[in-house]
């Protein structure tokens, strides 16, 4: 008889192309079928067939402070009594904005969109309109949403040439995308010294984190800075996963000696509700509608009680509470490091856990900097590593390629019941 996971998946297929409203929910990188989620509290998942995980996901990333924080939750509550969308100034916005703005050293003014996907499809529009160019630079091992000119990679001809990851792009729109490889400064710098005149921006994860962890040293970020100073381009940075829990609540930008001219938000901004944002230089941000002609626009953007959630939860990240999360992800971590080595005689005893802060990432390469250098079984190596904590009620993202989430709620209870899972 099929549990009611997977009776959802086979009904949700008829309804949904793969049965899935984003791909990675589907378990096809890990050769599985998805667990319907009827509720979280904490750092707790709850299925529909009554089975609880300790979630090391967490969405994704948003919910630095565990699912469903209660003060989160009283805030949203009185949120929906007054309304929840107007098409209007509204106050709540505002809050946030000055919230943000003056917390965060290197940003003088914020628009809020719905998504990470559209911040990055805005930041790149307004770069464009900033500095009159039309190029592009990304990185293999960087993912920035699903915006046309950022699903491309390297082609597989001629240096310099780039080549679509999805079908139903342009070429048009591909070639304006010029692709590197992460940790190679030479190679851009080289680019640059002959068709600099055309880059309007490089944007990069200042951490990439969602093609493992790949971790760049601050050399090579400020050498990216200093070739866009050279050069007249922007530098994006995407902090829609580093943002408010990389470095604490300013994230990587905050600790460089430079400031990028702009930076992309998502994910913990909106605290779990849909909410994005490009941030930064105020000469530069002026350039959107209605002041400048770059046009960007929302029916719900931001949404009075999204914008609440957000408020409500970057409120609460204070340095302390970074500093207990950072702690309490040691811990974790190490329960995870003495299972890897002890199970069935050593049997995932090749995984290397890399860890920043609350982010972390099981691979058998631990020194990877470049997408190249991450082997290529990570995939099959991953899929029984997956299902055995799956089975164990540890959940993490069901894909090799995915990085794990460590938050607020992970605390000592946490901590003790991940080692009564795991039996160390
Ligand atoms: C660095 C980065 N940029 C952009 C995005 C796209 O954000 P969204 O999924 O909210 O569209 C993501 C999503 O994972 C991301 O990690």
């Amino acid at each position: 008889m099929m549990d009611s996971s997977n009776q959802m998946f086979e009904q949700s297929q008829n309804y949904v192309p793969g049965g899935v409203h984003s791909p990675v929910r589907s378990f096809s990188g890990v050769d599985s079928t998805p667990r319907f989620i009827k509720s979280g509290k904490g750092a707790y998942l709850l299925d529909v067939d009554g089975k609880n995980y300790i979630d090391f996901c967490m969405s994704f990333g948003p919910l630095i402070l565990g699912h469903r924080d209660s003060e989160v939750e009283l805030e949203l509550k009185a949120a929906l009594e007054r309304g929840w969308s107007y098409g209007a100034c509204e106050p709540y916005s505002l809050e946030l904005a000055k919230y943000l703005v003056d917390k965060v050293p290197h940003i003088d003014k914020i628009r809020f969109v719905n998504s990470g996907t559209e911040a990055v499809m805005t930041a790149l529009r307004v770069a464009r309109g900033f500095t009159q160019r039309s190029k592009i630079i990304k990185f293999n091992g960087c993912y920035h949403g699903h915006t046309d000119s950022m699903l491309i990679k390297a082609g597989s001809g001629l240096a310099g040439t780039s080549q679509a990851t999805s079908a139903g792009i342009s070429s048009l729109i591909a070639e304006e995308t010029v692709v590197f490889e992460l940790n190679d400064l030479d190679a851009v710098s080289s680019y640059m010294q002959t068709s600099g005149a055309d880059v309007a921006a490089i944007i990069v994860e200042p951490l990439p984190a969602n093609n493992g962890l790949l971790v760049q040293s601050d050399h090579y970020l400020q050498g990216l800075f200093d070739l866009t100073r050279k050069h007249g381009a922007l530098l994006i940075f995407d902090e829609v996963i580093s943002g408010f829990r990389v470095n604490g609540f300013g994230g990587v930008a905050e600790r460089m000696n430079f400031k990028p001219d702009l930076v992309t938000y998502g994910k913990i901004i909106g605290g779990g509700l849909p909410v994005g944002a490009l941030a930064g230089r105020g000469d530069i941000m002026d350039y959107l509608a209605p002041v400048g002609d770059v046009y960007q626009a929302g029916t719900l953007s931001a949404n009075p009680l999204a914008m609440v959630g957000g408020l409500a939860t970057l409120q609460k990240l204070t340095t302390n509470c970074y500093q207990t999360i950072n702690r309490n992800t040691k811990d974790l971590l190490q329960i995870f490091r003495n299972w890897l080595d002890n199970f069935e005689g050593g049997r995932f005893k090749e995984f290397h856990i890399v860890n920043v802060d609350s982010l972390f990432w099981l691979t058998t390469n631990p020194g990877a900097t470049r997408a190249v250098d991450i082997p290529g079984d990570t995939a099959e190596k991953f899929c029984p590593l997956f299902e055995t904590l799956l089975a164990k009620g540890v959940y993490l993202a069901p894909n090799g390629y995915e990085v794990g989430f460590i938050s607020l709620a992970h605390d000592s209870e946490v901590i003790r019941e991940l080692e009564s899972r795991l039996g160390s």
